[in-house]
């Protein structure tokens, strides 16, 4: 708090807490009230804080192209899930077919058949791997894309996100 009073765009700062009197707490309703047309909101911090911001935003009609946003980190991934439906994936470029199992994440199962992906956080939350669908249903799980993104299916995460439809060919 010291170091951001004390920079040179202190007074473009606010500080709120939650522990604090009710008449400094952040009220978003007010904050987020008119997303005029040239005005982006970026927001980061603990998820809670995140959702709650975001959330309240898409709710008062601030579009999804307008919404910056990147997490810390993604909730710890649960174990290896045999009730996972299992996948193949084509590659568009050489057309092969690389088999996802239950238990493997897309990009193990590159890995495994010798293409590289990059890849950092492998949590869905910082976008290094972000792939192109061109054919099939992902299954999105990470915190990268926006909904209207994820909506589209042209892209996803292959770290985390997985297939509804039995096959995905991607941009690869
Ligand atoms: S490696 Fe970060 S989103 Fe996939």
């Amino acid at each position: 708090m010291e170091r951001i009073t004390g920079s040179p765009w202190a007074d473009s700062a606010r500080c709120h807490f939650d522990d604090a009197d009710q008449a400094q707490r952040i009220d978003l309703d007010a904050l987020l009230a008119d997303p005029q047309p040239d005005l982006h909101l970026y927001v980061c911090g603990p998820q809670g804080f995140m959702s709650a911001v975001l959330d309240k935003a898409r709710l008062l009609g601030w579009p999804s192209d307008r919404l910056h946003y990147e997490y810390f980190s993604a909730a710890p991934a649960p174990a290896a899930n045999h009730d996972e439906a299992s996948f193949d994936i084509r590659l568009a470029r050489s057309g092969r077919v690389v088999p996802v199992s239950a238990t493997q994440t897309v990009i193990q199962a590159l890995v495994a058949a010798g293409v590289d992906v990059p890849v950092s956080c492998e949590q869905g939350i910082c976008g290094t791997c972000l792939t192109r669908v061109l054919d099939g249903e992902p299954d999105h799980r990470d915190l990268f894309l926006s909904p209207d993104e994820q909506a589209r299916n042209d892209q996803f995460l292959p770290c985390c996100s997985r297939a509804k439809s039995r096959m995905l060919v991607l941009d690869l």
